[in-house]
């Protein structure tokens, strides 16, 4: 055995790791199932109609510049946004995916003796973020599957630096209102930083959209994040951004590394940031793909919760088996019981032949359909 970890932190030692989504290559590895293109994953909420087109142009175009390191500053991509969002290039930030972003505020905010709050039920990425900064996870249980603002204000101790919030709210769905959202962040003592991550914001209809960027005009104690992975489907890129007053992009500038942002993703999510057709198809293909699963479950005598965002939480029971048997099945969806739910998978919402897939092969392994 190597003695390469005696020197290490005990405490990086005992870390937990992000668990992602199965991977289909991994998949069709692991079972002998052949041909990855026959395996359907249906397990991160992607975006089932790809990429921007708009998008995949802008790369072809800058593929032959990639021996040149990218603009370390993003200046053109922070200029749209900026445009785009209504509020200044020096209040935006990006980042590696918003994975990053996260990350990066826990090492600015988070350290041993500090927390933070979250909903037991929201992204488990805080917890670990937390967790990596030797900081306490404060974990609230979610009321109806959603956050419980009261309780989560209730939380917040004089050592908590943060309070995360997602919404929509992975891995449940569920979305806060406008006015309980505004509450919330009125409410919030000077010493607590809010972030408000809105990785399927762009998935809800435009009057459902909260004025979060509103409080960052304000100077308000908010980082609000979004990202390029989910409505404009760039995941593989690894691309997403903060919005925040100066102060705090600053803070975050000081943490990043050099070129954290490729700049074939910079160039795809300028080209994706024009798109509002992309975006516009996105949302109806979603909306569609509930109404479909909905209908579809109900039909199966299946429970779930109603969503939205791009994936649904559906109850099978005995997740892990669920998850196991249509992996057998060819799809890959994701167990959730490192929430607590493990009685539940959830599956994104996919194309309309993708989600009858999904539904045919769920019916074969509830012993009510063919194989
Ligand atoms: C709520 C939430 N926040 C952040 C992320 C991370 O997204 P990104 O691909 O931008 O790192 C995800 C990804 O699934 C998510 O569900």
């Amino acid at each position: 055995m190597s003695a390469i970890g005696f020197g290490a932190k005990a405490w990086v030692a005992s870390l937990g790791t992000y668990t992602a989504g199965r991977p289909i290559e991994e998949v069709a590895r692991e079972l002998g199932l052949g041909d990855p293109e026959s395996i359907l994953k249906l397990a991160s909420n992607e975006n089932s109609l790809g990429p921007s087109p708009r998008a995949l142009e802008a790369m072809a175009k800058v593929a032959k510049r990639m021996h040149i390191y990218p603009d370390g500053d993003s200046f053109y991509l922070r200029s749209a946004l900026a445009k785009k969002l209504g509020v200044t290039r020096d209040e935006i930030f990006l980042g590696h995916g918003s994975n990053e972003i996260l990350a990066l505020l826990g090492h600015v905010y988070l350290e041993a003796g500090t927390s933070a709050v979250m909903s037991a039920q929201a992204f488990v990425v805080y917890k670990l973020v937390s967790a990596l900064y030797q900081a306490e996870a404060i974990e609230v249980p979610a009321r109806a599957f959603g956050h419980d603002l009261d309780a989560m204000r209730a939380a917040i101790r004089p050592d908590t630096r943060l309070v995360f919030l997602a919404n929509p709210n992975n891995p449940t769905g569920t979305v806060v209102s406008s006015t309980a959202l505004y509450q919330f962040l009125d409410d919030l003592p000077e010493h607590v930083v809010a972030v408000i991550d809105e990785a399927y914001v762009e998935l809800l209809p435009p009057r459902m959209q909260p004025d979060t960027l509103g409080y960052v005009r304000e100077g308000k104690n908010v980082f609000v994040l979004r990202t390029f992975s989910k409505a404009h489907g760039l995941a593989g890129l690894r691309i997403g951004y903060a919005v925040a007053p100066p102060e705090g992009i600053a803070l975050l500038n000081r943490v990043r590394q050099p070129f954290n942002v490729n700049a074939m993703a910079q160039a795809a999510a300028l080209a994706a940031l024009e798109d509002d057709a992309h975006i516009a198809k996105t949302r109806e293909l979603v909306e569609e793909g509930l109404d479909q699963l909905s209908q579809g479950l109900a039909e199966l005598g299946v429970d779930y919760v109603p969503s939205s965002a791009n994936f649904l939480l559906v109850r099978v029971g005995r997740g892990q088996e669920y998850f196991q048997a249509l992996l057998r099945e060819r799809i890959i969806v994701r167990p959730v019981d490192n929430y607590g739910l493990s009685d539940y998978i959830r599956v994104t919402v996919g194309t309309r032949e993708e989600n009858q897939r999904f539904l045919d092969a769920l019916s074969v392994v509830l012993g009510k359909g063919n194989s």
